[in-house]
Formats: structure tokens, C-alpha cells, sequence
């Protein structure tokens, strides 16, 4: 197996080391478009095999996508990173350019990948890549609700005092402040549902601090998070590379389901080997519906912009 992540920033870095560390594929490449930083980042990562224990091959590149060749799953993190008080959607005109372009190259090379989509505004890039690569939809992932839904378990266990491998907690709709739905109805603590622990006015915090989860982080580091996005995208990789058919919210591109259709939204989805392969109907109630329609309509707009540009 071979996986290239594209981007050595630190989302992508940091998702390298982890799929690296897990020891998920015999070939890892980073690619870069800055001279020397892949390989730079790949060379300090082998540094770390004889330390840490792991055995896998990083070879770094600067944009030389014949390195890619062959890829079975690309991670794409390219792209500016948001800056404090600025939000995912102002980052559209310059990284639509840019991740259109990736993909390009990486299809050249790898026409038969998956591709994991992580830069911002991710929704918008995940649909602006089904749209531009027309590939089967079902090998374009959008990585966002994997990690708000990290953000959301994180939360709960902070409020529970409890270990957050013993929750089970979902986001779906947009990787956006507003336009994400953390489903609390859905959310237990090995199987009881969190709202028996937790009541109105926590529930409501738990919900707004895992919005603004990446924003806060925003803020308090001046440049946008990578530990937990690195983390998320190797994961997905690892669910699709060992086929683990594990249920991720992702956003992927809709039609019809969740009475969506036109667009690439966070839905529960079984990742696996040939990417996300299916969509779990989790049954919204109304309330719940029209939340998920609300935040279709803010990242349909968004989407709009693409054809602007
Ligand atoms: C975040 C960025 C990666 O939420 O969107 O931290």
C-alpha cells in the first residue's frame, strides 16, 4: 500500500507521522510545494524509526508528483490555514485554486486513489473535488465531521469526567462554526444516552464549545490546529487501508440521502477499502432535519462562490 499526503504544514506533517507511526503502508510520501520541507519533515520522521519502532519508507517531495505514482489513498492538507478571527469560508478563493490544482496532479499520477480531503473550507473542497475530478463519488472523502466528532467526545468527557474511549458522539452537516450539528440525542456513554448525565445548560455548552472548537484553538495558538486534524485523517486512512468498515462522519456527496442532493454534507458513513461505502440513515427528527437542511443551505451557498472565481 501506498499513501502520499500532500501539504508538509503541520496538518499534514502531523498526519504523515501518525500514519507512519501506525505503520499502515510500506510507502509514505509527503509532498510539498515549498522547497525542501517534505523532505526536510521526512527525514526528521526516520529520524524517529530507531527511537519510536516503527518501519515505514517517507520519502519527501517538492512537487514532484512522479513520486506520488501509484497512491492508493492521498491526503490532501493543502492550502492557507485560517488566522485568528478569520472563518474557514474566507479561505475559498485562495484554496480552491490550490487544491484544484493537486488534485490534477495527483490524478495524473494515481488515477485509481482515494482522496481524503482536509483543507478549508473543507465542505466546499470536497464538493469542488467531485465536481472538478469527476471520480466515483464514493472515493472523495471530506475529513471534518471525523474530527468534530473527536472535538465533540472530548467535550462530553470533560463534562462527564469520564474517558472519552467510552463515548459515542457524532457531528454531521458543515465544518463550519454554525454549520455543524453535534447530535446529543444520539450521544452515549457505553450505550446510556449523555442526556440522562447532562442537563439543558450543559448540553447546550458541550454543543457550542465543540462548534467553536477549532476556533478556539485558533485563537489560543495563532494558527489553525493539527494535532487532532492530523490525527482524523490518518485514522480515516487507516480504516481504508486495513478495510475496518468503521463508521466515521464524513462529508461526502449526497444524493437524495438525508434529503440532500447537489452537494457533499457530514454524514455517518462506513469507511473502507473502497472508500466511504455507505450512508447510515440515523433517522433526524424534524428538529434535527432542519438544522441539517439550515446548514446545506450555508454550505450551498459557499459552494456558490466556486462559480464566481
Ligand atoms: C480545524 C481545522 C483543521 O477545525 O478546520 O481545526
Amino acid at each position: 500500500m501506498k499513501v502520499t499526503v500532500v501539504g508538509a504544514g503541520a496538518v499534514g506533517a502531523t498526519c504523515a507521522d501518525n500514519i507512519a507511526r501506525k505503520e499502515l503502508v510500506e510507502e509514505l510520501v509527503l509532498l510539498d510545494i515549498k522547497a525542501g520541507l517534505a523532505e526536510g519533515k521526512a527525514q526528521d520522521m526516520m529520524q524517529t524509526t530507531t527511537l519510536l519502532g516503527f518501519d515505514t519508507k517517507i520519502t519527501g517531495s517538492t512537487n514532484d508528483y512522479s513520486k506520488t505514482a501509484g497512491s492508493d489513498v492521498v491526503v490532501i492538507t493543502s492550502g492557507i490555514p485560517r488566522k485568528p478571527g478569520m472563518t474557514r469560508e474566507e479561505l475559498i478563493g485562495t484554496n480552491a485554486g490550490i487544491v484544484k490544482g493537486v488534485c490534477e496532479s495527483l490524478l495524473k499520477y494515481s488515477p485509481n486513489t482515494i482522496i481524503i480531503v482536509i483543507s478549508n473550507p473543507m465542505d466546499t473542497m470536497t464538493y469542488l473535488t467531485l465536481t472538478a475530478t469527476r471520480i466515483p463519488k464514493n472515493r472523495i472523502i471530506g475529513m471534518g465531521g471525523t474530527l468534530d466528532s473527536a472535538r465533540f467526545k472530548y467535550q462530553l468527557s470533560q463534562h462527564l469526567n469520564c474517558s472519552p474511549a467510552d463515548l459515542n458522539a457524532v457531528v454531521i452537516g458543515g465544518h463550519g462554526d454554525t454549520t455543524m450539528i453535534p447530535l446529543m440525542r444520539f450521544a452515549t456513554w457505553n450505550s446510556v444516552p449523555v442526556t440522562k448525565f447532562l442537563n439543558e445548560e450543559q448540553q447546550m455548552k458541550v454543543a457550542g464549545d465543540t462548534m467553536v472548537g477549532g476556533a478556539t484553538l485558533t485563537k489560543l495558538i495563532g494558527t489553525s490546529a493539527w494535532y487532532a486534524p492530523g490525527a482524523a485523517g490518518a485514522a480515516l486512512v487507516e480504516s481504508i487501508v486495513r478495510d475496518e468498515k468503521k463508521l466515521f462522519t464524513c462529508c461526502v456527496s449526497l444524493d437524495g440521502e438525508y434529503g440532500q442532493r447537489d452537494i457533499c454534507l457530514g454524514v455517518p458513513v462506513v469507511i473502507g477499502k473502497s472508500g466511504w461505502e455507505k450512508i447510515i440513515d440515523f433517522g433526524l427528527n424534524a428538529a434535527e432535519q432542519a438544522e441539517f437542511d439550515k446548514s446545506a443551505n450555508a454550505v450551498r451557498s459557499m459552494n456558490d462562490v466556486l462559480k464566481t472565481l
